[in-house]
């Protein structure tokens, strides 16, 4: 179901608080590019997300660290271009950030001056502490994401579920509170037990948003590819597809190289 034109209002970090405080669920997608941004701005999405999972799915790499800086701005400046209504929150990319607040700082003015986003998302928790505190004193927002942390994937050796032991689900629970305290507008949680999630989003005023972190939180968030079915090698148990659009682009694209062979396009009405 898609909202109606009339109900749309542009979306704040101020109302997503609101929709926090009053038990409405938030809805967050991923986007990296103008048409598919423009679609899902158009049915309703509160928050676009331009991740930097477009490393996997645009630009085919295995993890998400070789996606540049300049990359995430030429995709989110698309997106931006395409929205009217969703909160657009830009990813820094892996080596943006983490090797001083400055450099943290120059990264996240760059995402907003030259994409035009919102606010900026970035991972970790007390190591990033100083690059959080000094981007918000610049005045952009700042969405944190702990769990699973993909650009840290070396560290961790695999992409499966996070916090499961009682010292890291610990650490997880503190550095929420920290994130939250420094003044975070939200926090993305990824890959994390169900009941650790529900206590995360129970002990912070700000909303937490979950991807495969259970139904106990302010929202969801899922990659657009994945769920719409387009890449189709990926299938953790918390993905729920909404569309087959590998098969419905097949079928079509087979179609078309049918027709262009036996001569039945273009027709009479589709020449000039
Ligand atoms: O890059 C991304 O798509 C993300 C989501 C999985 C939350 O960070």
């Amino acid at each position: 179901m898609s909202v109606h034109k009339s109900d749309l209002k542009k979306i704040t970090t101020h109302q997503l608080q609101e929709m926090k405080n009053r038990g409405e669920k938030i809805s967050m997608l991923t986007a990296y590019d103008y048409s598919m941004a423009k679609i899902i701005d158009g049915a309703g999405i509160d928050i676009i997300l331009v991740g930097d999972s477009a490393s996997n799915v645009m630009a085919g790499n295995e993890t998400t660290l070789p996606i540049t800086l300049d990359q995430m701005i030429y995709h989110g400046s698309s997106v931006v271009k395409a929205v009217t209504r969703a909160l657009v929150v830009i990813d820094l990319p892996f080596g943006s950030y983490q090797g001083s607040s400055g450099e943290a700082l120059r990264s996240a003015i760059r995402i907003m001056k030259e994409a035009g986003a919102h606010a900026v998302k970035l991972e970790g928790g007390s190591e990033v502490k100083d690059s959080v505190e000094r981007i918000l004193m610049a005045g952009i927002p700042v969405m944190g994401h702990l769990g699973l942390t993909p650009q840290s994937i070396y560290k961790f050796g695999t992409y499966t579920v996070r916090a499961k032991e009682e010292a890291e689900a610990t650490k997880l629970l503190e550095d929420a509170k920290l994130l939250e305290a420094c003044g975070c507008f939200a926090l993305v949680l990824e890959k994390i037990p169900a009941k650790l999630a529900k206590q995360v989003a129970s002990a912070l005023h700000i909303p937490v948003i979950g991807i495969g972190a259970g139904p106990d939180v302010d929202g969801q968030v899922l990659v657009m590819q994945d769920m719409l079915g387009i890449n189709q090698d990926f299938k953790p148990r918390f993905l729920r597809r909404y569309a087959d659009l590998h098969t419905a682009i097949t079928n079509a694209v087979g179609k078309y190289i049918t027709d262009v062979k036996s001569k039945d396009f273009p027709s009479k009405e589709e020449m000039y």
